[in-house]
């Protein structure tokens, strides 16, 4: 086997709920396509590190064949270990070369590789989309994500400049103490023109602020190629996959008509609005070549749809959503269908649920396809069970109490990353069902009734 450098720096992996085959189905049936149901899939992780997305994903669907691959065994060690912790029994954890993955691993209904495509070399770049193309059913679906020309030429810039300067350090502690106090002397050295410096500022700050394994591997490893949209789709066709969408689907929409986007084609039409965004990152999903893809959906789709967005009434009166996106107050129907979505988030309403806040069906469809095309809500097709009551022996979902154990961040039900104080992180791990209210509260020294309405709220229970 190869040597690999995730070896020697680790780089933990997180839930991504962009990676969730939900999102994927959702965003397959916007376009007209009829994905296979999310309880009951087959998914593979290409390059799933140590787990941390794909064993959620795993535990999340106790129906589905989940199967996750990366070279580096120390991260599939980990990620074995936490599917064993997890009582696992409907997830594989191959420790191999992408290169290797064959007939022998059976098809998938979605196939995810997030943070590969531009990180690994040309040949193991032609060999993901070959598995994808040989490995998805005529429905199937694949997430790709690479860093993408124009925006990435301003950090690609530094990466060169970076891996200069440190060229002769071997050892990658040294070299990202260097590399960072380089950066130090190019932001404060003030030597470049006056209209580089703002964006030197900026980028030397995100910089800065990266963990060990991100910087490692995403700024000084030996190889990081990022390509304009257009390259990647005719990369993608060249094995027989199209341009499905993007997991973060509102962004293919454009509700202020950019100026000069007027192509039709809708690879020409993505490539233009990357110029004017100086896009850096995408996140594609692609399917088969012969597909017949609807490009042109509309509301009359919405009803087989749930929808999510948390909503934040701002001082002024303005509701914010996802995105940062906002409404006006003033219209009483989209401030009743958003609030409701704002009670429930993070978990999607169903399209009938939000009916009592419409006047009707139709108007219904056009404000959540209004939303949702804006970035303010997400569609979603899976309707993520939980516990949404706190009962008389609350539980937790193992993995969020495996997660809580060991870092402040857990998973919702639905995928999505919830942040914990440690006062909750304490609770929550003692959410095994074993304990009544007054039993958590001598064990964790406060009320609990707060917290476990709210935990119940962020889909971290079970019933
Ligand atoms: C940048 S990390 C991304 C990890 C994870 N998918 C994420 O986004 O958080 C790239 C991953 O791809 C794995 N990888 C690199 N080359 C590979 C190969 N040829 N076959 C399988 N995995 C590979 C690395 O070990 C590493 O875990």
């Amino acid at each position: 086997m190869t040597d690999n450098p995730y070896d020697s720096v680790p780089y933990p992996t997180r839930p991504r709920n962009e990676t969730h085959p939900d999102r994927l189905a959702a965003v397959g049936t916007l376009f007209g396509m009829r994905p296979a149901p999310v309880a009951a899939c087959r998914v593979l992780e290409i390059g799933c590190g140590d787990g941390g997305n794909v064993v959620p994903v795993a535990y999340g669907l106790p129906e589905s064949q989940v199967t996750g691959v990366d070279l580096a065994t120390d991260a599939i060690a980990s990620a074995r270990r936490m599917a064993a912790e997890l009582n696992l029994e409907n997830i594989r954890l191959v420790a191999g070369d992408l290169r290797d993955v064959g007939p022998e691993y059976g098809e998938f209904d979605y196939i995810i590789a997030h943070g590969v495509y531009s990180w690994v070399p040309a040949d193991a770049r032609d060999a993901l989309l070959r598995i994808c193309a040989a490995r998805l059913p005529a429905q199937g679906i694949a997430f790709i994500s690479y860093n993408t020309y124009p925006g990435r030429h301003l950090r690609q810039m530094l990466r060169e400049m970076m891996r200069y300067h440190t060229r002769s350090t071997a050892d990658a502690a040294r070299r990202m103490e260097r590399a960072r106090s380089f950066l130090h002397t190019l932001a404060e050295g003030r030597l470049a023109p006056p209209a580089w410096r703002g964006l030197l500022e900026e980028e030397t700050r995100l910089l800065l602020e990266k963990d060990a394994g991100s910087f490692w591997h995403d700024d000084l490893a030996p190889v990081n190629d990022p390509v304009y949209f257009h390259e990647f789709t005719a990369h993608a066709a060249a094995h027989g996959l199209q341009y499905l969408g993007e997991a973060d689907a509102h962004l293919m929409f454009d509700p202020r008509r950019a100026a000069g986007v007027e192509a039709d084609d809708p690879i020409e039409r993505e490539q233009e609005l990357d110029f004017l965004r100086c896009r850096r990152f995408r996140q594609t999903l692609l399917c088969r070549s012969g597909i017949v893809l609807d490009r042109d959906p509309d509301s009359a789709r919405m009803s087989r749809f749930l929808f999510a967005a948390p909503a934040r009434r701002l001082a002024g009166g303005e509701i914010e959503g996802l995105n940062g996106i906002r409404i006006a107050p003033g219209h009483a129907e989209l401030e009743g269908i958003v609030g409701a979505l704002g009670d429930s988030y993070p978990l999607p309403l169903p399209f009938d649920d939000l009916l009592p806040y419409a006047s009707g069906p139709e108007a219904l469809a056009e404000i959540l396809f209004a939303l949702a095309r804006s970035g303010f809500a997400t569609f979603h097709i899976h309707d993520f069970p939980c516990e949404e009551t706190v009962t008389a022996r609350p539980r937790a979902s193992a993995l969020a109490r495996w997660q809580a154990a060991r870092s402040s961040l857990v998973s919702s039900a639905c995928h999505t990353p919830v942040e914990l104080e440690e006062a909750d992180l304490r609770l929550l791990r003692l959410l095994d069902g074993s304990r009544d209210q007054e039993g958590l509260a001598c064990a964790c020294g406060f009320d609990p009734r707060e917290a476990l309405t709210w935990f119940a709220r962020m889909g971290l229970l079970e019933g």
